[in-house]
């Protein structure tokens, strides 16, 4: 017996609808996990395909999917600075550099004691500000040398 195309249709949107519930679940527990350990670490990644009952891989290839998700620990504070072109043309690699010295890392690495990760992002649109950083979600424009400087001490403390 075949199946008709309506019914056709019907299975085909039902299987959709399965796979957009099962993806809507996996991002709330993944939003869940990295608001609780500010990434997601890979033993909670197993616990959840576990209980869900779906394969370590699906649940790996949803999360790389999202740009939001990290899978190695981040730091208490994110540091990102803007390197689009009105804070590059106004001096942004200086500030950058000037974090990397300070804390021997490179752009989208996390210091070991976990204090800060260093990021670089494009244009958040206060170009007027440039250059700009932000804090978590802390702006702070037209960043010198000294901004750096307290910025620099206020992670260290
Ligand atoms: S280029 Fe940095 S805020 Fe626009």
């Amino acid at each position: 017996m075949s199946l008709k195309t309506d019914e056709i249709i019907g299975h085909v949107g039902d299987v959709l609808a399965e796979g957009q519930k099962k993806r809507g679940v996996l991002i709330h527990a993944f939003q869940k996990i990295q608001q609780e350990h500010n990434y997601l670490p890979e033993t909670e990644l197993r616990k959840l395909a576990e209980n869900l009952s779906i394969p370590l891989s699906d649940v790996y290839s949803t999360a790389t999917f999202y740009k939001q998700f990290y899978f190695t620990p981040r730091g208490r504070k994110i540091i990102r600075v803007c390197t689009g072109t009105a804070c590059h043309v106004r001096g942004a690699s200086k500030v950058l550099d000037k974090i990397k010295d300070e804390f021997r890392i490179e752009e989208g690495e996390t210091t070991r004691d976990l204090a800060m990760t260093l990021e670089t992002v494009g244009c958040i649109g206060c170009c007027g500000l440039a250059p700009v950083a932000t804090i978590n979600e802390d702006i702070v424009g037209e960043i010198d040398m000294k901004k750096v400087g307290e910025v620099i001490e206020e992670i260290k403390k």
